[in-house]
């Protein structure tokens, strides 16, 4: 609201001088759409204060050993893989400055957090590409709390290994707990990632399905099922779970042996608790729970791939009095999280009502020889933005009309979807239909894409941009 006004504001001092030409040029590549004036609005400034918390972070090649026997050669943050948990107090401002040690351009996203557009990390959207051997300063206030995580926005750098959990610690969390981990799942690709090649026809899944990564394996906090990472607790407490879903192409679904789960949060917002056996997520997707312990013994989490074979990720919860042994798994699942038992703790603003603005969008397999994925039957980067006003209501519908899943993330804003608030949902294959209702309050161009890292990269976006 007050960066609207900020914008425009901005935008008339702008149009005042020899900026003109420049801001001209700019509308003048929209694809007019009638309605629309076409130019374009100042994106809220970034934070010029002093950061409260001051980080730097070196992307560049290492070796990973997600079990005793295994080795290879890794991209990754700080030399460690998963990056460096970045942890600070809600509404502090964050500086992180990245240094590029790589061959190639790379970008910094925030995933999830609503940040200025000029900080979002979307490599010829947002800034350019920081080129090998550069830095680039990334400052943005850590707003609202929740449990996010960071990663490369170029091409498929993030199933090289450049991903971090970001915790925003809430300052008065609503469910009470005596500690927590942070349990990032992702699916493990040695080597250079690569498009599949060609059209649908070859390689399984026919022309309308998909092609899974040559995937190794399954990894929570970057370890293999062989050397599962341990997390102790002791019997009576509360122990909170913050699920990251950073996998490439992975859904998964996560189950605690001997344990039930409350969902406490959704994409790092606070969700009435709710209690399950196990939840489903999609890449992109975070959920919160905690558990009381208050069965003693040794425990296994699992994440298994939906969409895959692999070996389930695993951890262990180990009670101090369990003294070892090997884990019990947990049983099939029955109570399972779905969308409608979610309910946002607080509502989103300027969602109520009858949008302004409503898209219709088809999520489809690109129909030629090559392998494309499609918004509307255009594959980005050739795809007309989606055009949206300062302060409107937006209605995003989306049909999907292939047989696999798409986890579709929107940038710079959460959206309501149901009774919950998020920032990436699941679009359910066979004509599955999602409906998202955002509120245009952080001006800027946004990529709104499928988080599946191979769709995205295949053309399964689209930039939404705001205008006058
Ligand atoms: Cu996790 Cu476009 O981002
Ligand atoms: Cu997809």
């Amino acid at each position: 609201m007050t960066s609207t006004g900020f914008s425009r504001r901005r935008l008339l001092q702008l149009t005042g001088a020899s900026t003109l030409g420049a801001l001209a040029g700019c509308a003048g590549q929209l694809p007019g759409t009638g309605d629309e004036g076409g130019r374009e609005v100042t994106p809220r400034s970034t934070v010029t204060s002093e950061p409260d918390s001051s980080v730097s972070l070196t992307a560049g090649s290492g070796t990973i050993r997600p079990a005793p026997e295994t080795s290879t050669t890794n991209w990754m943050y700080e030399g460690q893989f998963p990056g460096p948990e970045l942890r600070v107090q809600e509404g502090d401002v964050l500086s992180v400055e990245l240094t590029n040690d790589l061959q190639e351009e790379t970008t910094v996203h925030w995933h999830g957090v609503p940040v200025p557009n000029p900080v979002d990390g979307v490599p010829n959207v947002t800034q350019d590409p920081i080129a090998p051997g550069e830095t680039f300063t990334y400052t943005f206030r850590a707003e609202p709390a929740g449990t996010y995580f960071y990663h490369s926005h170029v091409g498929l750098q993030l199933d090289r290994g450049l991903l971090g959990p970001l915790i925003v610690e809430e300052r008065e969390p609503h469910v009470e707990y005596d500690r927590e981990y942070v349990v990032v799942v992702d699916d493990y690709l040695p080597g250079e990632p690569e498009l599949p090649s060609g059209g649908g026809r070859g390689g399984g899944g026919g022309m309308m399905g998909d092609v899974r990564p040559p995937y190794e394996g399954l990894l929570l906090n970057g370890w293999l099922p062989a050397d599962p990472p341990t997390f102790g607790v002791a019997e009576g407490e509360r122990v909170r779970l913050r699920f990251v879903n950073a996998g490439s192409a992975t859904v998964f679904g996560v189950r605690i042996a001997g344990h039930e789960m409350t969902v406490t949060h959704a994409d790092g917002r606070p969700v009435e608790p709710v209690d399950v056996d196990s939840f489903v997520f999609g890449a992109g997707e975070r959920y919160d729970v905690v558990i009381e312990t208050t069965n003693p013994g040794t425990w296994a989490v699992q994440a298994d791939a939906l969409d895959g074979n692999e070996p389930p990720a695993r951890a262990v919860v180990e009670y101090e009095s369990a003294g070892g042994g090997s884990p019990q798994r947990p049983s099939s699942a029955s109570n399972r999280l779905q969308y409608g038992d979610l309910r946002a703790i607080s509502s989103l603003d300027g969602v109520s009502g009858d949008p302004d603005r409503t898209f219709d969008l088809t999520l489809s397999r690109g129909r030629g020889q090559s392998y494309t994925w499609t918004i509307d039957g255009q594959a980005y980067p050739d795809a007309d933005p989606l055009q949206v006003r300062p302060d409107e209501h937006v209605r995003i519908r989306m049909t999907n009309q292939s047989p696999v899943v798409h986890p579709m993330h929107l940038h710079g804003h959460f959206f309501q979807v149901g009774n919950a608030i998020k920032d990436t949902v699941i679009v359910p294959g066979h004509r599955g239909q999602v409906t998202i209702d955002f509120h245009a309050d952080n001006p800027g161009r946004w990529l709104f894409h499928c988080h599946n890292l191979y769709h995205l990269d295949a053309g399964m976006a689209r930039v939404v941009k705001y205008v006058e």
